[in-house]
């Protein structure tokens, strides 16, 4: 009778047992499949903020969970620092904004591994590239300047829009802020070049209609999203 009872708890149960391991396979399964982080560099007025705002509502309305960043994050104690420099309120040495540049990053870090890990991909308006060939166009040593970013989060795809001069003529002054200067904006993009790598990033030219360059650029995301969700998060460098 025990062994009767048995079989029918069991025949009850299976049903349960099935549906809580599909559960558990899909918790897994989403759990294993985390944002991608893609940053987006270039000069000023290449088109960054423009491209990284259009791609996340792109990337919302076709349901994949997306969230936009930049830097250096002015609302943080660091960035206010950052902002009272940039805006010619206070002056720091080279070396001393640098690091400060660094710090805006890792203040933001847990926030951005967080995200990651629960989904959502960030897509990330300027991040230690640019720290990196400011810095350096400006006349501190390369490798120095990197050696701070190391173990920042490294992102999946790197961006990195280009114009020619005569097109960035065509998209209107530069404002006030420091580094809004043409000739140094040159120097900006040659070291760039130099933090290339080909292995994970994408150097495009930006002399086309904004939503012609946004719809390659969504592609290149969906592209990336498929390639590494289900990588481990890597660091820097
Ligand atoms: N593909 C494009 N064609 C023409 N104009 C553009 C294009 N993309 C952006 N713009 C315009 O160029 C200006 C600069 O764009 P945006 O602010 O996105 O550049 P940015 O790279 O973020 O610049 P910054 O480094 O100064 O923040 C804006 O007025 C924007 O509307
Ligand atoms: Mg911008």
């Amino acid at each position: 009778m025990w062994g009767q009872i048995a079989k029918l708890l069991l025949l009850n149960l299976r049903p349960n047992i099935k549906s809580i391991s599909e559960a558990a396979r899909s918790m897994a399964e989403n759990h294993s499949k985390r944002g991608v982080l893609i940053v987006f560099e270039g000069c000023d007025r290449t088109g960054k903020t423009t491209q990284c705002k259009k791609l996340v509502t792109q990337l919302n309305d076709a349901g994949f969970a997306a969230q936009f960043m930049n830097f250096p994050d002015r609302n943080t104690q660091c960035g206010q620092l950052i902002n009272r420099y940039l805006t010619r309120q206070d002056d720091f040495t080279d070396e001393g904004i640098h690091l400060m540049f660094t710090l805006n990053r890792w203040e933001k870090m847990k926030e951005m591994e967080k995200l990651l890990r629960t989904g959502v991909s960030l897509i990330v308006d300027r991040y230690s590239y640019s720290g990196v060939a400011f810095s350096a166009a400006k006349g501190l040593n390369m490798d120095w300047c990197k050696a701070p970013e190391a173990g920042l989060l490294k992102p999946d795809l790197v961006v990195l829009l280009t114009l020619s001069p005569q097109a960035i003529a065509r998209r209107g002054g530069f404002g006030d802020e420091r580094y809004e200067v043409t000739e140094f904006q040159n120097t900006v993009m040659d070291k760039y070049l130099l933090l290339n790598d080909e292995q994970y990033w994408k150097v495009l030219d930006a002399d086309k209609k904004i939503d012609d360059l946004a719809a390659d650029l969504y592609n290149i995301t969906i592209d990336t999203i498929k390639k590494c969700e289900t990588n481990p998060l890597a660091k820097l460098w």
